[in-house]
């Protein structure tokens, strides 16, 4: 047990992913740039300096570098641009760090809870996946271990995600003064699922975010997910109606925190010089066309070689859209240490040149495919869609479904998977999709892009009011309050 630190943080949040990443210069000099992904955009918007401590991980060799220079990782205490947040950043060992992020946190857990594996060949759990699990459980460790010394006594520490599925439970083995909450912005898998985990395994990491007074989803069907596992998984008491679950007189809360969109700071950066210039200059691509949009992290989870499919059969079986309609497509790089990633970058470049073998002419490029990652771009592509697709196999929210609607200018249709947490919060004004059904994909792109401008413009503005419902601040104070009460 560790003993409580009395000036220490009051509230704590940990994730891999944190605030800032690093690079280094031509000239050799670090920079620091703002973290990506919903999770990070999300807690960014809360955690401001001298309020919260955010604890994560040096992901590169220049974050490394970084901490390096930083006694004990702590960014704020060392002149770096944090953005005002305080910020201590661990330095794991790489080996450790590999194992758990790619053995175990991108290529097991997301897999298990986003149901993505080619099941005949994989999982394939043996004596290698074994020593990734190792490598997890001391990266876990790592994280539980720099909670305990820098949270005040009776502090609130809320640990993030599939990376940490363990640290609650260590943390509460060192401190057990501690208000500990666990959320996942990722679905949580269905038990059938979830059972593919080895037995021990699958134990061990409900016990481990059981160690959590509060357990937090964004969606009801994950909440659900994850309290069948722990009936299934887990002896004592699950309680599904009051969401509790009882282990060895302990007993944790589960809550559904639905994230919502900080639409002044997305207005306000949609209105920059250099989101203008990017508006221009796709208004020139497109002409006088429908704008089709899609944005993404080229993700497996993402399904964008369905999507695309699904605009080819549009072109198919709906000829009259041929020259008519552009489609935008930002598939931003991701996780390119794994395989899996880069085939999947391949398909969906290869699946683009088909499309544009079979449909483009001289006057007409049917999609643009962009796989670079260009933040005020997207922003204006928001601006002036017709129709945003978001058609994921499953996915935990998906803001990007939520940031569309708030900035759009012309009306939005939005063609959304039934299998993204953002249904449940978007369900009245979009058009829902079964993310499998490639031709019921082309129709609802046949339906939206046929939608008045009226009509897309009054269905934008109920998507945008419910998007914004649970801003960024309340959805953490929230979380706080759950913990505290
Ligand atoms: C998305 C998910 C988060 C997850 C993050 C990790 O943003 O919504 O749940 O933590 O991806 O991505 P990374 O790039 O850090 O592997």
């Amino acid at each position: 047990m560790s003993t409580p630190t009395s000036g220490g943080a009051s509230v704590l949040v940990a994730s891999n992913r944190g605030p800032i990443s690093f690079s280094v210069t031509d000239a050799g000099q670090l920079v620091a740039d703002r973290g990506g992904g919903g999770l990070v955009s999300g807690l960014s918007a809360v955690t401001r300096h001298g309020e919260t401590l955010w604890v994560c991980a040096a992901l590169s060799d220049a974050d490394r570098r970084a901490t390096a220079n930083a006694p004990r990782g702590r960014l704020d205490h060392h002149g770096y641009d944090t953005g005002g947040i305080d910020v201590r950043m661990l330095n794991i060992d790489t080996q450790t760090f590999k194992r758990a992020y790619n053995g175990i946190a991108n290529s097991t857990l997301w897999f298990i809870h986003h149901h993505l594996y080619d099941t005949p060949n994989k999982p394939h759990f043996d004596g290698r996946w074994r020593r990734d699990w190792e490598g997890y459980r001391s990266y876990d460790e790592a994280f539980a271990r720099a909670l305990a010394e820098e949270a005040a006594p009776e502090a609130t520490a809320i640990v993030q995600d599939y990376h940490l599925t363990l640290t609650p439970r260590m943390l509460r083995e060192k401190r057990p003064d501690l208000r500990i909450g666990h959320f996942s912005h990722t679905p949580w898998a269905a038990v059938d699922y979830f059972r593919m985990l080895p037995d021990d395994i699958a134990r061990e990491v409900l016990l481990g975010v059981l160690g959590a007074d509060h357990v937090g989803f964004l969606s009801p069907r994950w909440a659900g997910s994850f309290l069948e596992c722990c009936a299934e998984f887990v002896g004592g008491r699950v309680d599904p109606g009051a969401m509790t679950v009882e282990v060895d007189g302990h007993v944790t809360n589960v809550g559904v925190h639905p994230l919502g969109i900080d639409a002044d700071f997305l207005r306000e950066r949609a209105a920059q010089p250099d989101v203008e210039a990017r508006r221009s200059a796709l208004l020139e691509l497109a002409g006088d066309r429908k704008i089709l949009l899609r944005i993404d992290r080229t993700e497996l989870s993402k399904n964008i070689v369905r999507g695309l499919a699904a605009y080819r059969e549009l072109l198919r079986t709906r000829p009259e859209w041929k020259g008519r309609v552009t489609h935008f497509s930002f598939s931003y790089p991701s996780r390119h240490d794994l395989p899996e990633y880069r085939e999947y970058t391949a398909a969906v470049q290869r699946i683009a040149a088909e499309i544009e073998d079979e449909f483009g002419t001289d006057d007409w490029t049917p999609l643009h495919l962009s796989v670079n990652d260009d933040f005020a771009r997207s922003l204006a592509a928001y601006r002036i869609a017709d129709v945003l697709v978001v058609n994921p196999i499953r996915d935990g929210m998906n803001l990007v479904a939520k940031e569309g609607p708030v900035l759009s200018e012309r009306g939005l249709a939005l063609v959304l998977s039934r299998e993204a947490g953002a249904a449940t919060d978007l369900a009245d004004d979009a058009l829902l999709v079964n993310p499998f059904d490639v031709s019921a994909t082309a129709e609802a792109m046949h339906t939206a892009l046929s939608m008045s401008s009226e009509e897309r413009t009054a269905r934008a503005r109920g998507l945008a009011a419910s998007s914004t419902a649970l801003p960024p601040s309340q959805w953490f104070a929230d979380q706080i309050d759950a913990l505290r009460a």
